[in-house]
C-alpha cells in the first residue's frame, strides 16, 4: 500500500481498498472551516487518481459527523472580505456537491455522533450514507436566522419528501439516525458500535465488483433522473456501448461467457471473474 498524504484538517486512512476521508477537527465537533474546505478538495481529487482506493468514506472524526459551516471562520472571519468569502464558498461547494456526486470512485457517507446544516450537503452528494441510530441531524440553519443556503435546501428536496424537507428545514427539529434511516434519509441507521463494520461490510461488497461499471452505473443513474424516455434512452445506449469501449471485459462479454459457455457463475448470485 502506498503511503497517504496528509492535510491540516482532514486524515485519510485506508482499510484494504477503501480509503477514509476524516474530517478532522474533533474539538470543534468538525466544523467546516475554509481550511477543511480547501484540504477535502484535495482529498478528494486525489482519492479519484488513487489506484489503490475503490470505495471513499466521508465521516468525521472523534465520534461527530459535521457541526455544519464554522461560524467563526466560515462566516465571521469573512464578514468584510467578500472576496475571501467567494473564495472560501467556492470550495465549500466544489467539495461537498460536484466533487462528492460525480466522485468516479462509489462514495458512503458514516454518519455518528451530530450532522448540523451544511453538513448535510455531503451526506446527500454520496452515494451511500448509514448512521448510527443514535446520530443526531438538524437543519439548525433557522435557529440562527438564515435559510439553508450552500445548495442545502435544493440538495435535502433531492433526497427527502416535500413534507420532511419542510418541516425539518423550518422547525428545525432534530432526528435520529433511525429516524433518518426511516424516511429514507440515509439507507439504513445500526448501533453506534456496529456502524464501521456495516460500512466496511458495503465497501467490501463495492470493493468486489468491476469499478468501471460500478462507475458507470452510478453516473447512468444520477443522469437519467433529469432525462426524459427518449432521452434516456439514447443516454443509456451510448453509454452502455461507452463502457464497452474502456472495459477491458467489454461491459459484460466476458461475464456472459463465464454464465452460457463454461457455466462457471450465476449473475443473479454473484460477480462473474474478472480480467
Ligand atoms: N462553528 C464554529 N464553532 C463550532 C461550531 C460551528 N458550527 N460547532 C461547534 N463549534 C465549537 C464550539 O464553539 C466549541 O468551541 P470552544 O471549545 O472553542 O468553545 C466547540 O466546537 C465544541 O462545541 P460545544 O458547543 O462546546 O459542544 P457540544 O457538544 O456541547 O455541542 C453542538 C455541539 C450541538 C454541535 C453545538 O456546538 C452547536 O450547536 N454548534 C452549531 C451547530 C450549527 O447550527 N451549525 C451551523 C449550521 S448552519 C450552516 O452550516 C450554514
Amino acid at each position: 500500500m502506498s503511503a497517504v498524504p496528509t492535510y491540516e484538517t482532514v486524515k485519510i486512512e485506508r482499510d484494504g481498498a477503501t480509503t477514509f476521508c476524516i474530517l478532522n477537527r474533533p474539538e470543534k465537533r468538525n466544523a467546516m472551516s475554509p481550511q477543511l474546505h480547501l484540504d477535502m478538495c484535495e482529498a478528494l481529487d486525489w482519492a479519484a487518481e488513487d489506484d489503490e482506493t475503490r470505495v471513499v468514506v466521508v465521516t468525521g472524526a472523534g465520534g461527530h459527523f459535521c457541526a455544519g459551516q464554522d461560524l467563526k471562520l466560515f462566516f465571521r472571519a469573512n464578514e468584510n472580505d467578500p472576496k475571501a468569502f467567494r473564495k472560501t464558498s467556492i470550495a465549500s461547494q466544489a467539495w461537498r456537491w460536484d466533487k462528492l456526486s460525480r466522485h468516479p470512485k462509489p462514495t458512503i457517507a458514516m454518519v455518528h455522533g451530530y450532522c448540523f446544516g451544511g453538513g448535510f450537503t455531503p451526506v446527500i452528494a454520496c452515494d451511500f450514507a448509514i448512521a448510527a441510530d443514535d446520530a443526531t441531524f438538524g437543519l439548525s440553519e433557522v435557529n440562527w436566522g438564515i435559510i439553508p443556503g450552500g445548495l442545502v435546501a435544493w440538495a435535502v428536496t433531492q433526497i427527502m419528501n416535500y413534507r420532511d424537507a419542510i418541516y425539518y428545514s423550518v422547525t428545525g427539529e432534530r432526528f435520529s439516525g433511525k429516524e433518518a434511516a426511516a424516511m429514507k434519509f440515509v439507507n439504513k441507521s445500526v448501533p453506534v458500535a456496529e456502524l464501521r463494520d456495516a460500512v466496511m461490510s458495503l465497501a467490501r461488497n463495492l470493493e468486489a465488483k468491476n469499478p468501471l461499471t460500478v462507475q458507470f452505473t452510478k453516473e447512468a443513474i444520477r443522469s437519467v433522473r433529469g432525462f426524459n424516455e427518449d432521452q434516456a434512452l439514447d443516454y443509456l445506449d451510448a453509454k452502455i456501448n461507452a463502457l464497452k469501449h474502456v472495459d477491458p471485459d467489454k461491459g459484460g462479454d466476458k461475464a456472459m461467457k463465464q454464465f452460457l459457455d463454461e457455466k462457471s457463475f450465476k449473475p443473479g448470485l454473484g460477480e462473474y471473474k474478472r480480467t
